[in-house]
């Protein structure tokens, strides 16, 4: 909730310019979600990337100021959105960084990229905080997860609190949580589209014809989805609900605790939140004072979230 002495700081964050680098998927939703929450003006909106006109155009077509050229783009801006992939991070940050003014604000999105890190980059009294959103931005379905740096003033938390309610909703969080949320939240949408696709392979097996077995699948989900998020809702409560004794839930959810499956889903979340840190640590261990480039081959599996 922002306090009232801190709304007019924000209507002045909101009422300055604000950049984008990076014009992929993410900004793409953020875009999207912010003029359809009418949160800024598209005016004030600029944005930039690496080589795609393609991807720039449609930005413009939208009313952004859309262009290259680091200098118009980021000259007078008071917040700074970084929306590249953890491999283009450095670059980008390392252009970036002179155009960057004391009071302004630099909100991170790149998987696994430090504060620590981000504060060596920027010049002294930037401002900086890293966000989590997930892919279901596109849909302004997002669960985003933010860390501000510890000299961050909460009047910019809000701001980029602000920012990111335009497409989902927004956890304030340390930052040491970040690991865990890329590996529930962040790379969570894809064990749910790959249970879906486990699902519907399931049915088809079971002899349903597969456009069929399709729709049940997802029906199913959303359903279920929509039951878990009534007040109160329990998962293990609906669960044991739909379970009759020697019914046909049970055997099914027997086979998949007697397969282990939460031993699984333990491991894959453990998994990534160790790919998580170990990307932090290639961060931290190419950190600008050593080597503005960080090593291509570190990172690049690790396209996304
Ligand atoms: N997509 C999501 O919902 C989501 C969720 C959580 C986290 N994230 C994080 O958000 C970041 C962006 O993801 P994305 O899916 O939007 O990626 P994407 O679609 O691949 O877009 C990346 C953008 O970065 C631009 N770029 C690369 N190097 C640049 C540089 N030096 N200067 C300026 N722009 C540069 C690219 O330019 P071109 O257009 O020329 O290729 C492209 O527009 C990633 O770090 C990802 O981990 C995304």
């Amino acid at each position: 909730m922002i306090k009232t002495s801190e709304s007019s700081a924000i209507v002045e964050l909101c009422q300055a310019p604000v950049a984008l680098i990076g014009a992929g998927n993410l900004a793409w939703s953020l875009v999207s979600g912010l003029l359809a929450a009418e949160t800024i003006d598209p005016t004030l909106l600029r944005i930039t990337n690496q080589s795609s006109d393609v991807r720039l155009d449609r930005f413009a077509g939208l009313g952004l100021f859309a262009r290259r050229d680091l200098d118009a783009v980021l000259a007078g801006v008071r917040t700074v959105l970084l929306l590249v992939k953890p491999v283009d991070a450095a670059k980008a940050l390392a252009d970036a960084a002179p155009y960057l003014v004391p009071g302004s604000l630099l909100i991170s999105a790149v998987a696994g990229l430090p504060l620590d890190y981000l504060s060596e980059v920027v010049p002294p009294g930037v401002h900086i905080v890293r966000a989590m959103p997930n892919t279901a931005s596109a849909m302004r379905l997002a669960t985003t997860a933010i860390a501000a740096g510890p000299a961050t003033p909460q009047v910019f938390v809000d701001w980029a609190t602000t920012l990111f309610a335009a497409v989902g909703s927004v956890h304030d969080v340390p930052e040491w949580c970040l690991d865990a949320v890329t590996a529930v939240s962040g790379s969570g949408p894809a064990y749910v589209y790959y249970f879906a696709e486990m699902l519907i392979n399931a049915g088809a097996a079971a002899g349903l014809d597969r456009s069929l077995a399709r729709v049940l699948a997802l029906e199913t989900l959303a359903g279920a989805v929509a039951m878990l998020g009534r007040p109160g809702a329990d998962p293990v409560a609906l669960r044991t609900a739909v379970s009759s004794p020697r019914g046909t839930t049970e055997a099914a959810i027997a086979v998949l605790q007697d397969r282990q499956i939460s031993d699984a889903v333990l491991a894959a979340v453990q998994s990534a939140a160790q790919r998580s840190r170990e990307i932090s640590s290639v961060f931290l261990s190419h950190r600008p004072s050593r080597s503005v480039e960080v090593d291509a081959v570190d990172l690049d599996n690790d396209q996304s979230a």
